[in-house]
């Protein structure tokens, strides 16, 4: 597929998809998420990829938003559908994918680009990055799970402050928040990311979507997480990859699960 707002690259396991309408700060339209869903989807079917990092083009943004050109003349059937359509191809698919994602995020996280990166499994910054949840200053909420992602990683205090005041921060204090991981120069924040990634790919991508789907089952409705760690944790030992981690453990040599 020919993508017209993302550019979808790999390389040595990584996909990197980046956002690529600059002139716009990567603002998220329809098309776009669909193209995100795509890459994604390919992402997870190549067994050549094994994470997947999410960047912004440019030196100024992440993502600044939901597109709002294409939803202020939208009534409420319309709005419904656009915020499902960010819950189900967007954010809850990126946080449900089999395989790691990491939000590099170079500027600004704006409303759905805060959201996606939420969504994504772990979060870097660069130093110049801006976060922060507008919508109430448009008149609207978030909808692509900002108002569940928020409080689950900074707190319900803290989330709420943040939504209703529409503020932003700064890179240093979303990782005191523990909104971000890591936070480091704007040059280093690719090189940073790959040297995670790195690390990820020398363990097994069976246990490794295995504690995804672990870890998820903690925020679900209904679900009993220590119920679905059991599942998964007993799973793991029908795995190639548990044969070839134990082995090499005892034969003290280094696992190949490649
Ligand atoms: N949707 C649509 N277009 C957007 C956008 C968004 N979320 N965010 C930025 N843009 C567009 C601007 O309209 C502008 O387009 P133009 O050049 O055709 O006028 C372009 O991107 C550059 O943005 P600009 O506002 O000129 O840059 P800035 O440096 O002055 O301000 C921001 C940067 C991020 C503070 C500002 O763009 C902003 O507040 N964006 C909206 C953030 C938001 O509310 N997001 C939540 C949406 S639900």
């Amino acid at each position: 597929m020919n993508y017209n707002n993302i550019i979808l690259e790999s390389k040595n396991f990584i996909a990197t998809i980046i956002i690529n309408r600059p002139k716009k700060l990567n603002a998220l339209n329809i098309e776009t998420i669909s193209e995100i869903n795509h890459a994604l989807s390919t992402a997870e079917k190549d067994n050549n990829i094994r994470v997947v990092i999410i960047t912004g083009a440019g030196d100024k943004a992440f993502i600044a938003g939901a597109d709002i050109s294409e939803f202020a003349n939208f009534e409420k059937e319309k709005g419904y559908d656009l915020s499902l359509n960010g819950h189900q191809n967007l954010c809850d698919f990126i946080e449900n994918l089999s395989k790691p994602v990491v939000a590099a995020i170079n500027g600004f996280a704006l409303g759905g680009g805060l959201e996606l990166a939420m969504s994504c499994h772990m979060r870097l910054a660069s130093d110049n990055a801006k976060m922060g949840l507008p919508e109430v200053s448009l008149g609207v909420i978030p909808g692509y799970g900002g108002t569940q992602r928020l409080p689950q990683l900074i707190g319900k205090g803290k989330a709420m402050e943040l939504i209703m005041t529409g503020g932003m921060i700064d890179a240093n204090n979303a990782l005191s928040l523990g909104l971000v991981n890591h936070v480091v120069s704007k040059e280093e924040l690719m090189e940073t990311s790959i040297k995670i990634a790195m690390k990820i790919l020398k363990n097994s991508p069976m246990a490794i979507s295995s504690s995804i789907v672990a870890i998820n089952a903690n925020y679900k409705d209904g679900v009993n997480g220590y119920e679905v760690e059991r599942r998964e944790f007993s799973n793991c030992f029908q795995t190639r990859d548990f044969v070839e981690g134990t082995t090499a453990f005892l034969e003290k040599r280094k696992p190949n699960f490649n």
